[in-house]
């Protein structure tokens, strides 16, 4: 395209832009560079922008029209060049975005650990959900407890060790009508459910209990027990062993074989200790019994109309004889890998 020249030695400003322009176009890197060159050969102080502010001291129309025409003609062309380049270099950009940004779908994933219930709690929840499965309901109650639960209802007498300060935690509540202390066992609840329910009573009982004990391998300061209660018309010691059998086949397995020892406790009349034959060997469970009727007398029952049974089992105990283990400290251990085994 002919351009008229404005300067003298016939050189336009112009010339250099449709000659080196098109190379540096076409030979920019990133569209940073690209927008640069943009700026300096059609920005408001480029050669174009220049010229075309000279036209207008061109006083021949035909002359400033030719001019104008070859002023936009190399802007149009540079235009359309940069936005060839402008395209080029942002889909490559873009393409670089995408893969620097690609997520390999066969890199074995990360998994986040799966937590579970503490063994503790699975062992609880399981024995409870035997004992509903047998038609028991299931209560709760307080773990700061009255005197009066804890040992006086259940006939339990004033003189007892168990009573003592260096069994049982007691806590200071001032004015308190009755001595406040942690429940050694879950055993309280038999008579507070009693008097809150008519009978007949099938329940259990699973809670935290305390005692002021030091840690070794078989005793800690906290630990649980499920409690069970069935009163009834002409309960007896058959039902008992009945139903605690049946109970150890479902714990331990279909041929798991039972006995009962006699023991004593104040709140059963006969008591006895139930052991199983488990791992090759016989083990203590738990302690059970006829309902003592003097407990019954404490929370309103007539022990002429009603017999029941009790038990209480310590979940600890029943997890590590399931399950083998010898030291008690292994089931409060925070460590993960020893958690992770009781799935
Ligand atoms: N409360 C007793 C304890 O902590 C366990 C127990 C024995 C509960 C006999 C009972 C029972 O209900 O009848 O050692």
């Amino acid at each position: 395209m002919s351009t008229t020249t404005t300067l003298p030695g016939g050189m336009d400003p112009l010339d250099h832009l449709t000659t080196d322009t098109p190379a540096r176009i076409a030979a920019a890197a990133t569209v940073a560079e690209l927008d640069a060159i943009e700026s300096e050969v059609l920005g408001k102080s480029s050669p174009i922008a220049n010229a075309r502010r000279a036209l207008g001291s061109i006083e021949d129309p035909q002359e400033r029209a030719a001019r104008g025409q070859a002023i936009n003609g190399v802007a149009t062309e540079l235009r359309s060049a940069i936005e060839e380049r402008r395209g080029l270099l942002e889909a490559a950009e873009l393409e670089a975005q995408l893969r620097a940004d690609s997520v390999d779908v066969t890199l074995p994933g990360r998994r986040p650990m799966r937590g579970t219930h503490h063994l503790i709690q699975q062992t609880m929840d399981e024995i409870v959900d035997i004992f509903v499965g047998l038609g028991y309901t299931v209560a709760t109650g307080p773990e700061a407890e009255t005197d009066f639960y804890t040992f006086t209802a259940l006939n339990i007498p004033e003189a007892h060790p168990s009573r003592l300060e260096t069994d049982t935690l007691y806590l200071d509540y001032g004015d308190a009508e009755d001595e406040i202390l942690l429940r050694t066992h879950t055993s309280p609840m038999q008579a507070r459910y009693m008097e809150d329910h008519a009978p007949p009573v099938y329940v259990v009982v699973p809670g935290k209990v305390f005692r002021a004990e030091t840690v070794d391998a078989t005793h800690a300061p906290v630990f649980h027990q499920v409690e069970g209660l069935a009163v009834d018309h002409d309960i007896t010691f058959g039902d008992l062993k009945g139903t605690l059998a049946e109970f150890a086949r479902r714990f331990f397995g279909a041929d798991t074989e039972v006995k009962f020892i006699p023991h004593y406790f104040p709140f059963t009349e006969p008591s006895a200790e139930m052991h199983a034959f488990t791992h090759g060997r016989w083990m203590e469970l738990l302690g059970c019994g006829v309902v003592n009727p003097a407990v019954f007398e404490h929370v309103g029952y007539d022990p002429d109309e009603v017999t029941g049974f009790a038990f209480g089992m310590g979940v600890e105990r029943m997890a590590m004889v399931r399950h083998g283990i010898r030291d008690l400290r292994s089931l409060i251990d925070p460590d993960v890998r020893v958690l992770e085994q009781y799935r």
